[in-house]
């Protein structure tokens, strides 16, 4: 889409200088800031989704990582306020899928109670979430991101891997409404020729609820989701499609690098975004830390090698040094896969799974 055009989107300018609180956080070698962590609390997930968790390969035998493997919430949280004492405002709980670890609603009120953190959200598949909304509430959640591909049952239950129907997911995304963990997002990932059809009915269903639905392209995180780029339906076709059956404009983004870009119904009754992380990448605003469910941790999505933060907590580390670790590998980072992925002759090597790291 060429910029004159009106739904160009209104994008953050790749400038860390225009973060406002840029001064006083720790920048990597392309200058851009720490404000993001991103937490898989699990590497397990009660979805199967086909281009995550494949079913045939992980199957009822499948071992993921035992309890002793995995951060504790204590622990968790003790490195959460490390990175906000260095400037990280933001902390988002993934998994895999981060309600099936028993009681996150008391790491979330551990994770509420850190002074100086600005936002706490979650990103969950929805089908526990009926139940735990209220409790993920009152714990201290601030936002939700539900993902949902599709709104056909058939669909759906082929997308996930189990055959479960979007009913349970809806009713997730109503009681969080209910609870007040508002404004909900909704993320759909669209692979042409799987739920590309899904995209109109998707807008329209959430169109005047106050959700924000989000499409993201489809992305080669990972090996094993036999990514293929023209699986990719590039935003700029899911804008125009959305803009014929509902007229949509442009709007600027919500803070300093915002994933998605954001367009408004013309006739008032909401927003969407779309997340182009193939045709569009974001890198040269990419503030995001990723904290692996074992304590590994990436400075990108498809990084192929974390740095362990485990083994020194468990060995004793201080605050200050974990701090000073944190700040080594950040101001060594160089991470910019999405926009050197067209360039490349071939994968970097073996990346981390989706599941792994959590979106
Ligand atoms: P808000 O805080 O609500 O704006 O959401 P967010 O920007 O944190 O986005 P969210 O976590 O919901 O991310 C949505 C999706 O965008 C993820 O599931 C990923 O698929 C993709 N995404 C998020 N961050 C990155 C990133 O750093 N790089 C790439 N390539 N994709 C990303
Ligand atoms: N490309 C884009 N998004 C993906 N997600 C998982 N795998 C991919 C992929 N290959 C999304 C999920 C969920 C979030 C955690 O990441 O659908 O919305
Ligand atoms: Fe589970 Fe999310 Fe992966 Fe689907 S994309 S298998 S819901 S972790
Ligand atoms: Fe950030 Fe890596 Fe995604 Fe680029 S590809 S936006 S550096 S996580």
């Amino acid at each position: 889409m060429s910029s004159t055009s009106p739904l160009a989107p209104q994008r953050t300018p790749g400038d860390p200088r225009r973060d406002p609180a840029r001064d006083r956080a720790i920048l990597d070698t392309l200058r851009r800031p720490l404000r993001d962590l991103r937490i898989s609390v699990t590497d397990r997930c009660n979805f199967r989704c086909t281009y995550c968790m494949p079913a045939e390969i992980y199957g009822e035998r499948y071992q993921f990582l035992p309890k002793s493997q995995i951060l504790t919430f204590e622990e968790i949280a003790r490195l959460a306020r490390v990175f906000v004492s260095l400037g990280t405002r933001k902390i988002r709980l993934t998994g895999g899928e981060p309600l099936v670890r028993a009681d996150v609603p008391r790491l979330v009120a551990m994770l509420a109670a850190i002074g100086g953190l600005e936002d706490l959200a979650m990103t969950t598949n929805g089908y526990l979430l009926a139940d735990l909304a209220p409790a993920l509430q009152q714990a201290g959640l601030r936002r939700i991101t539900v993902s949902l591909d599709t709104l056909d049952d058939e669909t759906f239950g082929r997308m996930n891997g189990r055959g479960y129907g979007t009913e349970r997911v809806l009713a997730g995304i109503e009681a969080a409404a209910a609870a007040g963990l508002r404004p909900i997002k909704i993320d759909a990932v669209v692979q042409r020729g799987v739920n590309d059809g899904a995209i109109v009915d998707l807008a329209r269903r959430f169109k005047g609820s106050g959700h924000i639905v989000r499409f993201i392209e489809f992305m080669d995180v990972g090996n094993l989701n036999r990514w293929t780029p023209d699986m990719v339906v590039p935003s700029s076709e899911v804008v125009q499609r959305i803009n014929q059956a509902f007229p949509l404009e442009p709007i600027a983004p919500a803070y300093y690098g915002e994933v998605a870009d954001r367009y408004r119904y013309k006739d008032g009754s909401g927003e969407i975004g779309v997340i182009s992380s193939v045709t569009q990448p974001f890198c040269s605003a990419c503030t995001r830390a990723r904290l692996s469910a074992e304590g590994q941790l990436f400075t990108c999505l498809f990084g192929t090698q974390g740095r362990d933060l485990r083994a020194p907590m468990r060995s004793g580390a201080s605050d200050a040094g974990l701090a000073a670790l944190l700040t080594g590998v950040w101001s060594q980072r160089g991470d910019r896969y999405s926009e050197l992925r067209a360039g490349l002759a071939a994968s970097p090597g073996k990346k981390i799974e989706m599941y792994q790291i959590g979106g």
